[in-house]
């Protein structure tokens, strides 16, 4: 049987649930009941990072038990959080999440190309608590074109009439300085998109500007702001952002490879007739354009190696990898414009692993190239990391690689090489 403080937190948030259990056991005001076990929630919130970060990839849920159950202080924390309410099992975790939205500042959340088509599906799950959860509230700064200015007043509207509770500012501006003031987030979607028979180099000529103005624009007003490129080609407009925002460093700036891994992650699960969820360690190397290389070497399906599950080399080399690095140009022949709501998502994907960890999961991201895997630096390209919360990452080191991996890998490397030079002048 729940006791009322505990149905009361089943069925309401803030006041009235914790007010009921204060009123049971303490008559605290509600601030005053979570105050009272602040110290403890920080104790086990700070070891289960900590342990998180020690474990990195080979952490899992059972290590957090055993660290819990095996440490005299942490239990004692847990058990006096438990003290304010018999059936605290799962209330504990709901109250954690109150606590947090009662005193969580909000994250400033910049985003551009806001009034185009993937900004539109992205906003209102970014406002939602999609991409940094449900306690965190958000401010969310449009930017646009002065021309979209309109469009993004009709954005605004449809946002405030979502009441979302974690929405805590909504802005617009054309101006990158203005738009970026201040962002702990900034997602670069806006660009020209590749229209039907567009080359890339046309592409990469009209956006290399915008990415070079929005770097120097971050540099100035929001040197600690986490950045994530869409805009195409955005490998090489990440490294331009970076290379104009000389007092941030590269590591702040990742393009996202996020929609190539989960439409190769797809291809994958539907070929070995399993959910896409059995599909990890998939990583897809170098550029998000057709020279990107999904490799499924280091893959497992249900914990078994790919290649072993799907034993078919012939589909891997002349379905699957063709299929994967064109399916931006099946979906812009098929629904005669580039893919939005599948782009969003992975946008939305890629900057929660970033914020919140990835729980030892394998992402792919565009991140600043080393010398790992005889890449060298100098160019951003898609390796595996894995996420820990608050915004760290950690490249995914010494995996074996086959030689026609290595073929792989090096096309996609010079093809990044080529857009470096390409763009040579915009990089201070
Ligand atoms: N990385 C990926 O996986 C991936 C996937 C799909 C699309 N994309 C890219 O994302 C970009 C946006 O796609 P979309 O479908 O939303 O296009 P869209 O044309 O619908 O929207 C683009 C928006 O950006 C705005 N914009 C243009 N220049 C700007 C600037 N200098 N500052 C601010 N805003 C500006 C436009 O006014 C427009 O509102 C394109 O470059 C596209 O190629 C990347």
């Amino acid at each position: 049987m729940l006791s009322a403080a505990s149905r009361s937190l089943r069925h309401g948030v803030s006041a009235r649930s914790v007010a009921v259990l204060s009123q049971v056991r303490t008559k605290m005001t509600p601030a005053e009941a979570l105050k009272t076990i602040e110290s403890e929630q920080k104790k086990c919130d700070d070891a289960l990072q900590a342990l998180m970060k020690s474990k990195g990839d080979s952490f899992t849920f059972a290590d957090a038990k055993d660290l819990f159950a095996n440490d005299k202080e942490l239990s004692a924390a847990v058990a006096k959080i438990r003290e304010l309410d018999m059936d605290i099992e799962w209330s504990w975790s709901r109250m954690q999440s109150l606590h947090q939205s009662l005193t969580k500042p909000p994250l400033k959340v910049a985003l551009t190309g806001a009034a185009g088509a993937i900004g539109y599906a992205m906003l209102f799950r970014i406002a939602s608590g999609e991409m940094f959860g449900p306690t965190q509230p958000v401010q969310l700064s449009l930017l646009d074109l002065p021309a979209a200015q309109d469009a993004l007043k009709g954005v605004m509207m449809e946002l405030n009439d979502c009441a979302f509770p974690l929405l805590k500012g909504l802005t617009a501006s054309a101006s990158p300085e203005t738009a970026f003031e201040g962002a702990d987030y900034a997602v670069l979607v806006g660009a020209k998109p590749r229209g039907p028979g567009m080359e890339r180099a046309d592409l990469m000529a009209a956006n290399a500007q915008i990415f070079s103005v929005q770097g120097k624009a971050l540099n100035k007003v929001a040197k600690g702001a986490k950045v994530t490129v869409v805009g195409n080609p955005a490998n090489t407009n990440s490294l331009i952002a970076s290379a104009n925002a000389p007092d941030m460093s590269p590591d702040q700036f990742t393009s996202m490879m996020r929609l190539d891994q989960s439409r190769a992650e797809h291809q994958l699960a539907a070929k070995a007739g399993v959910d896409v969820s059995a599909v990890q360690r998939l990583v897809v190397w170098g550029n998000h354009s057709a020279s990107q290389y999904p490799d499924i070497s280091h893959a497992t399906i249900n914990g078994k190696w790919a290649k072993d599950v799907v034993k078919d080399e012939a589909w891997l080399k002349n379905e699957f990898v063709p299929t994967v690095a064109k399916r931006g140009a099946e979906i812009i022949e098929a629904r005669g414009a580039s893919s939005a709501a599948s782009a969003a998502n992975a946008a939305v994907a890629h900057v929660r692993d970033w914020a919140t960890g990835s729980e030892g999961r394998w992402v792919t991201m565009g991140v600043p190239s080393s010398d790992a895997y005889g890449i060298g630096p100098g160019i951003w390209y898609g390796v595996p990391v894995v996420c820990y919360p608050g915004g760290d990452y950690k490249r995914v080191g010494g995996l074996s690689i086959d030689p026609y991996s290595a073929e792989m890998m090096e096309k996609t490397r010079l093809e990044l090489l080529e857009e470096r030079d390409a763009v040579k002048d915009l990089l201070p």
